[in-house]
Protein backbone atom coordinates (compact mmCIF):
# COMPACT_ATOMS: atom_id res chain seq x y z
CA UNK A 1 0.00 0.00 0.00
CA UNK A 2 1.39 3.16 -1.48
CA UNK A 3 0.66 6.56 0.59
CA UNK A 4 0.79 10.05 -1.23
CA UNK A 5 0.56 12.69 1.39
CA UNK A 6 -1.37 15.64 0.19
CA UNK A 7 -2.07 18.98 1.76
CA UNK A 8 -5.69 19.46 1.87
CA UNK A 9 -9.13 18.54 -0.17
CA UNK A 10 -8.00 20.28 -3.30
CA UNK A 11 -4.54 19.14 -3.13
CA UNK A 12 -5.18 15.26 -3.00
CA UNK A 13 -7.73 16.30 -5.67
CA UNK A 14 -4.74 17.23 -7.73
CA UNK A 15 -2.64 14.80 -7.01
CA UNK A 16 -4.93 11.90 -7.17
CA UNK A 17 -5.75 13.62 -11.05
CA UNK A 18 -2.02 13.70 -12.06
CA UNK A 19 -1.93 9.96 -10.82
CA UNK A 20 -4.81 9.12 -13.32
CA UNK A 21 -3.49 11.24 -16.23
CA UNK A 22 0.44 9.88 -15.88
CA UNK A 23 -1.32 6.55 -16.66
CA UNK A 24 -4.71 7.33 -18.54
CA UNK A 25 -3.22 6.27 -22.05
CA UNK A 26 -3.39 1.84 -20.29
CA UNK A 27 -6.87 2.83 -19.15
CA UNK A 28 -9.72 1.39 -21.30
CA UNK A 29 -12.36 0.99 -18.53
CA UNK A 30 -12.20 2.93 -15.47
CA UNK A 31 -13.94 2.45 -11.74
CA UNK A 32 -15.78 5.12 -10.33
CA UNK A 33 -17.03 6.25 -7.01
CA UNK A 34 -19.75 8.88 -6.27
CA UNK A 35 -19.55 10.72 -2.71
CA UNK A 36 -17.95 13.78 -2.23
CA UNK A 37 -14.77 12.89 -1.92
CA UNK A 38 -13.87 11.86 -5.79
CA UNK A 39 -16.02 15.43 -6.87
CA UNK A 40 -12.88 17.72 -7.16
CA UNK A 41 -10.51 14.83 -8.86
CA UNK A 42 -13.92 14.39 -11.56
CA UNK A 43 -13.66 18.65 -11.97
CA UNK A 44 -9.85 18.26 -12.03
CA UNK A 45 -10.01 15.48 -14.87
CA UNK A 46 -13.07 17.39 -16.93
CA UNK A 47 -10.60 19.87 -18.67
CA UNK A 48 -8.38 17.22 -19.80
CA UNK A 49 -10.73 14.46 -20.68
CA UNK A 50 -12.90 17.24 -23.28
CA UNK A 51 -9.87 17.27 -25.16
CA UNK A 52 -9.78 13.23 -25.63
CA UNK A 53 -11.38 10.59 -28.02
CA UNK A 54 -13.82 8.54 -25.34
CA UNK A 55 -15.30 6.24 -27.55
CA UNK A 56 -13.74 3.45 -26.60
CA UNK A 57 -13.24 4.14 -22.76
CA UNK A 58 -15.76 2.26 -20.33
CA UNK A 59 -16.57 3.53 -16.71
CA UNK A 60 -17.66 1.01 -14.04
CA UNK A 61 -19.42 2.42 -10.65
CA UNK A 62 -19.42 1.06 -7.43
CA UNK A 63 -22.76 0.63 -6.51
CA UNK A 64 -26.35 2.07 -6.84
CA UNK A 65 -29.22 2.00 -4.37
CA UNK A 66 -31.91 -0.18 -4.40
CA UNK A 67 -35.66 1.49 -5.47
CA UNK A 68 -34.01 4.68 -6.82
CA UNK A 69 -34.53 4.46 -10.75
CA UNK A 70 -31.89 5.52 -13.11
CA UNK A 71 -34.06 8.89 -13.81
CA UNK A 72 -34.54 10.16 -9.97
CA UNK A 73 -31.89 13.02 -8.71
CA UNK A 74 -30.69 11.02 -6.03
CA UNK A 75 -29.65 7.96 -8.08
CA UNK A 76 -25.72 7.45 -8.99
CA UNK A 77 -27.13 7.23 -12.29
CA UNK A 78 -28.08 10.92 -12.43
CA UNK A 79 -25.10 12.05 -9.80
CA UNK A 80 -22.10 10.68 -12.05
CA UNK A 81 -24.00 12.07 -15.21
CA UNK A 82 -24.12 15.41 -13.29
CA UNK A 83 -19.99 15.63 -12.14
CA UNK A 84 -18.80 13.98 -14.98
CA UNK A 85 -20.74 12.31 -17.97
CA UNK A 86 -22.71 14.80 -19.47
CA UNK A 87 -19.30 17.16 -18.96
CA UNK A 88 -17.40 14.94 -21.48
CA UNK A 89 -17.87 13.09 -24.65
CA UNK A 90 -18.43 9.80 -23.69
CA UNK A 91 -21.28 7.66 -25.23
CA UNK A 92 -23.32 7.60 -22.56
CA UNK A 93 -23.84 3.73 -23.26
CA UNK A 94 -20.45 2.62 -22.14
CA UNK A 95 -21.02 4.35 -18.67
CA UNK A 96 -21.93 2.01 -16.11
CA UNK A 97 -23.42 1.15 -13.21
CA UNK A 98 -25.89 -1.17 -11.70
CA UNK A 99 -29.73 -0.86 -11.85
CA UNK A 100 -31.02 -0.51 -8.62
CA UNK A 101 -34.76 -1.26 -9.93
CA UNK A 102 -34.12 -4.09 -11.89
CA UNK A 103 -37.07 -6.74 -11.55
CA UNK A 104 -34.88 -9.28 -10.29
CA UNK A 105 -31.90 -7.31 -8.36
CA UNK A 106 -30.03 -10.84 -7.81
CA UNK A 107 -29.66 -11.90 -11.28
CA UNK A 108 -29.26 -7.62 -11.86
CA UNK A 109 -26.06 -8.37 -9.51
CA UNK A 110 -24.68 -11.27 -11.61
CA UNK A 111 -25.26 -9.32 -14.37
CA UNK A 112 -22.92 -6.62 -13.46
CA UNK A 113 -20.60 -8.34 -12.07
CA UNK A 114 -20.01 -10.47 -15.44
CA UNK A 115 -19.95 -7.13 -17.05
CA UNK A 116 -17.03 -6.15 -14.73
CA UNK A 117 -14.95 -9.44 -15.83
CA UNK A 118 -15.72 -8.77 -18.82
CA UNK A 119 -14.39 -5.31 -19.45
CA UNK A 120 -11.85 -5.92 -16.76
CA UNK A 121 -10.75 -2.87 -14.46
CA UNK A 122 -7.78 -1.06 -15.10
CA UNK A 123 -7.77 1.04 -12.23
CA UNK A 124 -10.79 1.69 -9.57
CA UNK A 125 -11.36 4.70 -8.00
CA UNK A 126 -12.97 4.34 -4.23
CA UNK A 127 -13.69 7.08 -1.02
CA UNK A 128 -13.31 5.54 2.25
CA UNK A 129 -16.98 5.41 4.71
CA UNK A 130 -16.19 6.97 8.80
CA UNK A 131 -16.70 2.79 9.67
CA UNK A 132 -14.16 1.59 6.76
CA UNK A 133 -16.31 0.45 4.23
CA UNK A 134 -15.60 0.66 0.52
CA UNK A 135 -17.98 1.02 -2.37
CA UNK A 136 -21.16 -0.26 0.11
CA UNK A 137 -19.29 -3.25 1.76
CA UNK A 138 -20.03 -2.07 5.16
CA UNK A 139 -18.22 -3.99 8.43
CA UNK A 140 -19.00 -7.74 8.46
CA UNK A 141 -18.78 -8.23 4.62
CA UNK A 142 -17.40 -11.37 3.39
CA UNK A 143 -13.75 -10.97 1.74
CA UNK A 144 -14.86 -13.21 -1.06
CA UNK A 145 -18.02 -11.26 -1.92
CA UNK A 146 -19.15 -10.38 -5.20
CA UNK A 147 -21.30 -7.59 -6.65
CA UNK A 148 -24.50 -8.12 -4.05
CA UNK A 149 -27.37 -6.63 -2.62
CA UNK A 150 -26.50 -4.72 1.04
CA UNK A 151 -28.41 -3.72 3.95
CA UNK A 152 -27.01 -0.21 4.58
CA UNK A 153 -26.03 0.93 8.07
CA UNK A 154 -27.64 3.65 10.10
CA UNK A 155 -24.40 5.22 10.01
CA UNK A 156 -23.95 4.74 6.25
CA UNK A 157 -27.16 6.21 5.78
CA UNK A 158 -26.53 9.02 8.28
CA UNK A 159 -23.83 9.93 6.32
CA UNK A 160 -25.51 10.12 3.11
CA UNK A 161 -28.88 11.57 4.29
CA UNK A 162 -27.33 15.43 3.29
CA UNK A 163 -28.13 14.80 -0.35
CA UNK A 164 -31.74 13.97 0.76
CA UNK A 165 -34.56 16.19 1.40
CA UNK A 166 -34.76 14.35 4.67
CA UNK A 167 -32.98 10.98 6.21
CA UNK A 168 -36.74 8.55 6.05
CA UNK A 169 -35.78 9.28 2.12
CA UNK A 170 -32.32 7.33 2.22
CA UNK A 171 -32.57 4.13 0.55
CA UNK A 172 -32.40 1.05 3.00
CA UNK A 173 -30.29 -1.09 0.55
CA UNK A 174 -27.83 -0.71 -2.46
CA UNK A 175 -26.01 -2.65 -5.14
CA UNK A 176 -22.66 -2.74 -4.53
CA UNK A 177 -19.60 -4.46 -6.27
CA UNK A 178 -18.06 -6.84 -3.82
CA UNK A 179 -14.81 -7.18 -1.96
CA UNK A 180 -13.40 -9.72 -4.62
CA UNK A 181 -14.75 -7.74 -7.59
CA UNK A 182 -12.88 -4.53 -6.14
CA UNK A 183 -9.58 -6.41 -5.76
CA UNK A 184 -9.59 -7.84 -9.44
CA UNK A 185 -9.33 -4.21 -10.78
CA UNK A 186 -5.37 -4.27 -11.89
CA UNK A 187 -4.86 -1.24 -9.61
CA UNK A 188 -6.64 0.62 -7.33
CA UNK A 189 -6.36 4.37 -5.58
CA UNK A 190 -8.16 5.32 -2.58
CA UNK A 191 -9.01 9.31 -1.56
CA UNK A 192 -9.80 10.55 1.65
CA UNK A 193 -10.12 13.97 3.31
CA UNK A 194 -11.07 15.15 6.58
CA UNK A 195 -10.55 14.30 10.21
CA UNK A 196 -13.37 12.28 10.29
CA UNK A 197 -11.77 9.57 7.67
CA UNK A 198 -8.35 9.50 10.30
CA UNK A 199 -9.62 6.36 11.97
CA UNK A 200 -10.76 4.30 9.06
CA UNK A 201 -7.45 5.17 7.36
CA UNK A 202 -5.63 4.42 10.35
CA UNK A 203 -7.47 0.79 10.61
CA UNK A 204 -7.23 0.44 6.81
CA UNK A 205 -3.32 1.07 6.94
CA UNK A 206 -2.97 -0.78 10.21
CA UNK A 207 -5.41 -3.81 10.81
CA UNK A 208 -4.47 -7.16 9.54
CA UNK A 209 -6.98 -7.92 6.88
CA UNK A 210 -10.67 -8.43 8.76
CA UNK A 211 -14.35 -7.65 8.39
CA UNK A 212 -14.71 -5.02 10.63
CA UNK A 213 -13.04 -2.37 8.74
CA UNK A 214 -13.77 -3.24 5.19
CA UNK A 215 -10.82 -1.18 3.51
CA UNK A 216 -8.33 -3.42 5.42
CA UNK A 217 -9.02 -6.17 2.98
CA UNK A 218 -7.05 -3.96 -0.03
CA UNK A 219 -4.05 -5.48 1.86
CA UNK A 220 -4.83 -8.04 -0.52
CA UNK A 221 -3.79 -6.27 -3.48
CA UNK A 222 -0.60 -6.15 -4.84
CA UNK A 223 -0.93 -2.13 -6.62
CA UNK A 224 -3.03 0.38 -3.97
CA UNK A 225 -2.55 3.53 -3.71
CA UNK A 226 -4.15 6.00 -1.33
CA UNK A 227 -3.71 10.04 -1.21
CA UNK A 228 -4.44 11.11 1.85
CA UNK A 229 -4.86 15.23 3.16
CA UNK A 230 -3.26 16.04 6.69
CA UNK A 231 -6.35 15.62 8.51
CA UNK A 232 -7.36 12.09 7.08
CA UNK A 233 -3.57 10.62 8.07
CA UNK A 234 -3.33 12.59 11.39
CA UNK A 235 -3.35 9.00 13.50
CA UNK A 236 -1.13 7.12 10.67
CA UNK A 237 2.36 9.35 12.71
C1 LIG B 1 -19.55 5.79 -3.24
C2 LIG B 1 -19.06 4.76 -2.36
C3 LIG B 1 -18.77 4.99 -0.92
C4 LIG B 1 -18.08 6.32 -0.63
C5 LIG B 1 -17.90 6.51 0.87
C6 LIG B 1 -17.30 7.86 1.21
O1 LIG B 1 -19.77 5.26 -4.55
O2 LIG B 1 -18.91 3.68 -2.82
O3 LIG B 1 -17.95 3.93 -0.45
O4 LIG B 1 -16.84 6.36 -1.28
O5 LIG B 1 -19.13 6.39 1.51
O6 LIG B 1 -18.23 8.85 0.89
P1 LIG B 1 -17.79 10.39 0.85
O7 LIG B 1 -16.82 10.54 -0.26
O8 LIG B 1 -19.08 11.13 0.56
O9 LIG B 1 -17.21 10.70 2.18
Amino acid sequence: MRIIHATDYDDMSKRAASYILERFKDIHTIGLATGGTPKGLYEQLIPFLQKQDLTNMHTVNLDEYVGLAPEHPNSYRQVMNKLLFNEVDIPLANTHLPNGVASDLEEECKRYEALIHFLGVDLQILGIGENGHIGFNEPGVDKNSKTHIVKLTEETREANSRYFKQREDVPTHAITMGIQTILASKEIVLLASGEHKAQAIYDMVHLEPNPTCPASFLKHHKNVTIIVDTKASVKLT
